[in-house]
């Protein structure tokens, strides 16, 4: 497991190209992500009061980003807790391996998308919150 800490995730103020007719957030391997992107996947249609995620990675290292609407993200590393709200296309959060994350708060019709390092694994995935605090701990 990966020693991060929530200290190692930060917003990532990503470029925004602004023409008269709208702007456009590009995001390409190499320039301005410390990852190869292998996947992506996006969260919509979440139901008011619903919490996502509650899980945390051995290996994947993500961008999660507020397309359209705000939610908030809660990321645990065993020792501290960190809450950042999203709101901007244009701002990401990257999240590191090893910590421990859940999202809540979405507003109505908000689009989560999440940029990945990895393919689906579901051997990367740590889903018991006590087992995560036992294996950070070591
Ligand atoms: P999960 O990662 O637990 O969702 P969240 O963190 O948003 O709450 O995934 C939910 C379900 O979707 C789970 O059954 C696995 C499946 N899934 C895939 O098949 N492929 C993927 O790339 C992802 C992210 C999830």
């Amino acid at each position: 497991m990966k020693n991060n800490t929530v200290f190692d995730c930060s917003i990532i103020d990503m470029s925004k190209v602004h023409t008269e007719s709208g702007n456009i957030t590009v995001v390409e391997n190499g320039p301005n992500i410390p990852f190869e992107v292998k996947r992506v996947y996006y969260l919509y249609d979440v139901p008011g009061g619903e919490v996502r995620g509650g899980h945390a990675h051995y290996e994947l290292e993500q961008y999660i980003v507020a397309t359209s609407g705000s939610f908030e993200v809660i990321l645990d590393d065993g020792v501290n807790r960190k809450r950042v709200f999203l709101n901007r296309p244009n701002l990401a959060l990257h999240i590191v391996p090893g910590l421990w994350r859940e999202l809540d708060n979405f507003s109505s019709g908000s689009i989560s998308l999440v940029l990945a390092s990895h393919t689906y694994s579901e051997e990367d995935y740590i889903r018991d919150y006590s087992e995560f605090k036992n294996i950070v701990s070591q």
